[in-house]
């Protein structure tokens, strides 16, 4: 016998059967990981509710031009978020991390909403609201409190309602 037939020693007429056993395996595997990660965000985010937050100062306002982004990180340093000064005066953050798969969000080309570019995902420049696309949820909003010329971010809200506006007049 053939070496190749002690290696592979499945009946040729069998193979797909076993084809179809592993492609079920396979929708098995996938599906348990897929309910292990959705548990997993349900989790983080219930505990995150509870989060007692610190005060960081992102930026000054005047060195943000209307329609002008900052970068930073909050509450942590692998939080990626973004600072807004929109065109109606006013100073908005949100988590960079797009709601859908987490790819980073980014100002859309017309200057009126954000973008995934991951898969065409848009949200609110307001209010960070869905707009199109399919991320499930809003974009998380990081909370501002404005100091004279100082941006300090205070708190994440996932959208409980219980913060404070996210928003700051210029
Ligand atoms: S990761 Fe943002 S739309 Fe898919």
């Amino acid at each position: 016998m053939k070496l190749w037939r002690d290696e592979f020693s499945i009946e040729a007429a069998h193979e797909r059967y076993v084809a179809r056993r592993q492609f079920g395996k396979f929708l098995v595997l996938t599906s348990f990981g897929m309910f292990v990660g959705n548990f997993w965000i349900l989790a983080r985010s219930y505990f995150r509710r509870d989060e007692v937050f610190s005060r960081s100062l992102i930026a000054r306002a005047s060195d943000i031009p209307k329609g002008g982004v900052k970068l930073f990180a909050y509450p942590g340093p692998q939080d990626p978020c973004i600072l807004f000064h929109t065109h109606s005066d006013r100073y908005v953050a949100y988590s960079q991390k797009c709601t859908h798969l987490s790819c980073a969000v980014i100002p859309a080309a017309d200057g009126q909403r954000i973008e995934c570019p991951c898969h065409h995902g848009f949200f609110s420049i307001e209010d960070g609201r869905v707009l199109q696309g399919p991320p499930p949820r809003p974009l998380p909003r990081i909370v501002l409190d404005q100091r004279g010329d100082e941006l300090w971010a205070v708190g994440v809200d996932l959208g409980s309602g219980a913060e404070p506006p996210a928003e700051t007049k210029a």
